[in-house]
């Protein structure tokens, strides 16, 4: 007999695939009556497949009394309430790693599209104005200046070796020093963005990192400064950044993550000197493809009795 997994959300075909060729698997977002769906088969439920957004809930948890493994379709796991797992013997699995390359180009490109004002060169172009004689005018770039990277870890480094290709003069803040690393290290966030033109945001979820980026660290950035966020809302105090992008005390944002997604405050919607996305850091097929197989994996593994691949708990 197949174990039986609960998914909780859609994944790419070749997931759903190899997760049906397995395992029972019941299908939680299709299902009309969820707490009717979670009664009949929670007994028997031995697996869940989820992402990074949904995680699990907690009235889930509660309901799958013979849950052994939460495999994750994606590297951070803020949804997901690890401690509740661990207190039930249920390992939890996440994707790390084959993104960071994805991510990080994504951060990049959001950092030119913002200083180099590509979404309104496009728009110039696309109206016909270009073509009638109208200049698009005069932009900034990201060479000579300092990026200031709060969370130097797996992608964060990947998108410091992009900064340093941009000759970008590159420092960090985290918990702790990263000696061997060629950057500079500021134990005080509020330091380094005083000091630095842009903050990239790429430290995990969590309650230790919610509202990190206050008030007072976007002031400290100031109107010459601008974020980039591509780690998760939570982590920014989102009406703070909100007014003062729409007052000039903040100069730009370029962000991939929200507090309340897929919800973006209306008042982003209008502001010229941001840009947009909708949390596609790892949205590239070859990466997706990479995280599936992850999450395939490592419910084999667990069903093999294998060790875990990328086990968080
Ligand atoms: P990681 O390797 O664990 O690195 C996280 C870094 O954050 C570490 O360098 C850590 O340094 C720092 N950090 C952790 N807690 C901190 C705190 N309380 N204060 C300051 N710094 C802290 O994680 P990763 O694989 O690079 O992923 C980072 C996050 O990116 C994920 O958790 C996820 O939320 C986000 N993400 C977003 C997308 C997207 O689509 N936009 C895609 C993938 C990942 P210290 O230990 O020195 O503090
Ligand atoms: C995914 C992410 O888009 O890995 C992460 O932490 O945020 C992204 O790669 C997400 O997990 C899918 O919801």
């Amino acid at each position: 007999m197949k174990p039986e997994i609960l998914q909780i959300a859609p994944m790419q075909p070749s997931v759903e695939s190899a997760l049906g060729a397995a395992y029972t698997v019941h299908r939680y977002w299709e299902a009309p009556d969820k707490p009717a769906l979670l009664a009949a088969i929670g007994p028997r439920v031995r697996g869940v497949a989820t992402d990074g957004h949904y995680g699990i809930a907690p009235e889930i948890l509660a309901a799958l009394p013979k849950l052994e493994i939460v495999a994750s379709y994606g590297v951070g796991y803020d949804a997901i309430d690890t401690r509740a797992c661990k207190a039930k013997g249920v390992r939890v699995t996440n994707t790390p790693e084959v993104l960071n390359d994805a991510v990080a180009e994504l951060a990049l490109g959001l950092m030119i599209a913002l200083c180099r004002r590509l979404p309104q060169a496009d728009a110039h172009v696309r109206a016909g104005r270009w073509a009638a004689g109208e200049g698009f005018g005069l932009t900034a770039e990201l060479t000579g200046r300092h990026a200031g990277i709060l969370g130097l870890g797996r992608i964060g480094k990947e998108i410091a070796r992009r900064l340093q290709a941009m000759k970008m003069r590159v420092s960090y803040h985290g918990r702790h020093a990263q000696p061997a690393e060629p950057y500079l290290y500021y134990p005080d966030l509020s330091e380094m963005a005083r000091d630095v033109d842009w903050l990239v945001v790429i430290a995990p979820g969590s309650a230790a990192t919610r509202g990190l980026v206050t008030r007072a660290v976007l002031e400290a950035l100031g109107p010459d400064g601008a974020i980039v966020n591509v780690a998760r809302g939570s982590l920014v105090d989102e009406a703070a950044m909100v007014e003062l992008l729409a007052s000039g005390g903040l100069g730009g944002a370029a962000l991939d993550v929200f507090a309340d997604e897929p919800r973006v405050p209306e008042a982003l919607l209008g502001l010229p000197n941001v840009v947009l996305s909708p949390h596609q850091g790892s949205a590239t097929r070859k990466t997706r493809a990479a995280m599936g197989d992850l999450v395939v994996r490592n419910l084999a593994a667990h069903f093999a009795g294998d060790p875990l691949l990328t086990p968080v708990v």
